[in-house]
């Protein structure tokens, strides 16, 4: 079982480059066989996602083809089967974009139910709600979704709640469905407009992704296209606050600052300094940080999937903080964890009182998923001594060679499988 062992005390100084969007990647992935021609997609995070899905794509009988570690060429032409093996969807739920992109192509789709994963019970009812508006027949039995349709027609929708997902399996569908859809209340997200894009690109009719009225003309066959993902927010906001945590000064490169705003206004907030470049962002933090509140909401709003960060980072600063999640209703499982290192934070429902403490001692932690395992990790760079974060294979699905980035910028920090090579870091770096 693979673990980070890391000394912490070192503050994270240089440039970092950040990686492709994972959730931008993983819906441009799905609706790459909308087209029967061939697609170019460049700037893909090298991630255990991504992989997954391109496997799920190959498995229906797409040809995928790498041309290195960051471009796949992708051709739908030959799909021979609609329906996806629960071995995928049982890796990662995103699998379940194929069921949009599939009956926008096919008119029909069958994909096992994705449980619900360990951040909350995480429903499709929107989903579904979205395929029937569009005329589709949506039947759940033995454990997956079956939808078809005779033909998809144009529809006016209101999402009863924000949803990434949701927008993203609709959008595909309504991409072509005969006549004109309207999504009311749809979900804002720098990836949804990285898909509108993407789509758009390939002959779609798509305006106002980005905000929450997104107006879709359907088109009878979409074409081939060359494109390049977005950057990922979550990942450089996740650098941005490592460099916070541990009193650096980082610079996150390949980046679109305009994605980041939410968090670096929190950051100022709390004492750091942010500066801006075109594709840039510099955070460089030498005081205690000061306290700040939160809620996370979807975007502009601040990400839930920084919550673990920013909470992390929050318990060494001074005073009290409030973190209130807004989106799911299982993220401070990560918590418990926390408290091992000496962090003093009360949950309550879904909101973490968090008391700053003068400092964090090394642990044996463990991921309980992604961002939190993300979070443990910044936890452990900021900690005084040894922290062995468990589990990682949960970061590794949306991290892209972490544990370089982190020693380019000066952490002490390597992927060990035994207690030798833990014992053997701690040698070399007692030696240090
Ligand atoms: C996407 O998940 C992301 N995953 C998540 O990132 C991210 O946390 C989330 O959006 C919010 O930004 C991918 O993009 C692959 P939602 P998704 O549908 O689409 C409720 C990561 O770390 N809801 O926007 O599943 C739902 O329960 C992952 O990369 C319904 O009620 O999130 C939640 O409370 C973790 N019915 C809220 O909406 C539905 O049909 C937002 O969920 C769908 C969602």
């Amino acid at each position: 079982m693979e673990r980070y062992i890391i000394k912490g005390g070192n503050p994270l100084v240089g440039e970092v480059e950040i990686s492709g969007a994972k959730n931008a990647a993983l819906g441009i992935l799905a609706a790459s066989i909308m087209t029967d021609e061939t697609v170019t997609i460049y700037n893909l995070p090298d991630v255990s996602d991504v992989k997954v899905l391109l496997q799920a794509i190959q498995g229906i009988g797409a040809h995928v083809e790498y041309l290195d570690r960051h471009t796949v060429r992708i051709n739908g032409s030959n799909i021979s089967e609609l329906s996806l093996d629960y071995e995928y969807i049982k890796k990662i739920r995103a699998s379940y974009y194929l069921l949009g992109a599939l009956l926008g192509k096919y008119k029909k789709a069958e994909v096992p139910l994705p449980g619900g994963c360990n951040i909350g019970t995480r429903p499709i009812d929107q989903h579904l709600k979205g395929f029937r508006a569009l005329g589709a027949d949506v039947r759940i039995e033995y454990g997956s979704i079956s939808t078809s349709a005779t033909r998809l027609t144009g529809t006016h929708l209101y999402f009863d709640v924000v949803s990434v997902g949701a927008t993203i399996n609709v959008m595909m569908a309504a991409a072509m469905a005969e006549g004109t859809t309207i999504l009311e209340n749809a979900a804002k997200e720098p990836h949804i407009v990285d898909l509108a894009n993407f789509l758009n690109s390939m002959g779609a009719n798509i305006k106002g992704a980005g905000t929450d009225v997104i107006r879709i003309k359907g088109v009878s066959r979409l074409h081939r296209t060359e494109y390049t993902v977005i950057p990922d927010q979550i990942e450089a906001g996740t650098f941005m606050f490592a460099a916070a945590a541990t009193k650096g000064d980082v610079t996150v490169k390949n980046v679109i600052p305009k994605h980041l705003e939410a968090l670096s206004s929190k950051l100022i907030e709390m004492g750091c300094q942010v500066e801006e470049s075109d594709d840039a962002v510099r955070v460089y933090c030498k005081n205690k940080l000061r306290n700040t509140h939160i809620k996370t909401l979807p975007y502009p709003g601040f990400p839930t999937d920084m919550q673990p960060q920013i909470s992390v980072t929050l318990a060494l600063a001074n005073g009290t903080s409030i973190v209130t999640e807004s989106i799911f209703e299982n993220r401070f499982r990560y918590v418990d964890e926390l408290t091992k290192m000496g962090a003093r934070i009360k949950v309550e429902g879904n909101t973490a009182i968090i008391t700053g403490a003068d400092h964090l001692s090394g642990a044996i932690v463990s991921s309980p998923d992604l961002r939190a395992g993300a979070a443990l990790v910044i936890a452990g760079l900021a900690a005084e001594g040894y922290t062995v974060v468990e589990d990682i294979v949960y970061i590794q699905r949306g991290y892209e060679r972490f544990e370089e980035k982190l020693q380019s910028l000066g952490a002490e920090i390597e992927k060990v499988s035994t207690e030798k090579e833990i014992y053997k870091f701690q040698l070399k770096s007692n030696a240090s």
